[in-house]
């Protein structure tokens, strides 16, 4: 089985419920305090996870014109401010990582902002045939022992080459931002679901009524963690969808091809169950998410 090694990060989105904020600096640039205490870019956060998870090539999705502006970021600082930071080793080694970090990325612009599902497709190119990991751009993630990212990369082997999202438990008050699945458990290996719906952001009648998972309780559901690791097809079915325009409230989703996927080769998802997801999408959870992320 091709192993994973790829993995994309959309940052092409408008920000909008952070304007005026992200006016000028993109919301996956905003400055994070990790729990050591150093401050970092958000989507930074994630060039560490992937890389320590083992991913050897990073694809970030930017809007016309933006990769100059990430990249100024993304390749770390030069030699001049490099060696300013000589006195002070955790920086400096921060500053060198940046450098070997930076020679792994690639760009892919998203030329019109069409939804997740669109901006996910214009990584088609990067992915080539391989299965991809994709991490919601302004989301972070942080498990222990493993990171998501690591979990995620893992379970392509389990699944037998299916899809696999990870996925969380939640309650009907949050059905409403999430794709949320029904299925039933693998019974060697319970961790893993066997998707047989998925739907986006349902109402909470249908989700009562269609989206189960056996040994769930009435009104606990399952709904997207924000990563899920993709089998090639997915790229040819999104394809299908914008080539003859099936969009959902005016986009492109991701959700609804991957439920068409579902249907064409079977789809799983893996629950996690002491990982933790982080969302700064909103000026109100950014300030939670900024507080919490920098526990130690
Ligand atoms: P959001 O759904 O939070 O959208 O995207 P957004 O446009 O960034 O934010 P608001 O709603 O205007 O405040 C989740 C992630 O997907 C990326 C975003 O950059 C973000 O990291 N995204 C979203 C794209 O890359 N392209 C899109 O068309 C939509």
């Amino acid at each position: 089985m091709t192993p994973v090694r790829k993995a994309i990060v959309p940052v092409a989105g408008l920000g909008t419920r952070l304007f005026p904020a992200s006016h000028a600096v993109k919301k996956e640039l905003f400055p994070v305090v990790g729990p050591d205490g150093i401050a970092r870019a958000l989507l930074h956060y994630h060039l560490l996870d992937l890389d320590a998870a083992g991913f050897e090539e990073i694809c970030i999705i930017v809007q016309p014109g933006e990769e100059a502006t990430v990249r100024a970021y993304t390749d770390g600082p030069d030699d001049a401010y490099i060696s300013r930071l000589e006195g002070k080793p955790e920086l400096h080694a921060e500053a060198l990582k940046m450098r070997e970090l930076g020679k792994r990325i690639t760009f892919a612009v998203q030329h019109e902002q069409e939804g997740y599902g669109h901006a996910v497709y214009q990584a088609k190119d990067f992915a080539a045939g391989e299965p991809v990991l994709l991490c919601l751009g302004d989301h972070l993630f942080r498990g222990a022992p493993k990171s998501p990212a690591a979990e995620l990369a893992e379970a392509w082997s389990r699944s037998g080459g299916r899809s696999v999202s990870a996925v969380n438990r939640i309650g009907p008050g949050q059905l409403k931002g999430y794709g949320t699945i029904a299925g039933t458990r693998l019974p060697d290996d319970p961790q893993l679901i066997d998707v047989s719906l998925i739907i986006e952001k349902p109402d909470v009648t249908t989700a009562r009524g269609k989206l189960r998972v056996d040994d769930l309780g009435n009104d606990e559901f399952l709904g997207w963690f924000g990563m899920h690791l993709l089998a090639p097809s997915i790229f040819d079915i999104l394809g299908r969808m914008i080539r003859d325009d099936i969009r959902d409230k005016g986009e492109f989703q991701l959700t609804r091809a991957q439920d068409l996927q579902r249907e064409a080769e079977g789809y799983v998802a893996m629950e996690m169950t002491d990982a933790r997801r982080y969302d700064f999408g909103t000026p109100a959870d950014y300030l939670d998410a900024m507080l919490d992320f920098a526990k130690p």
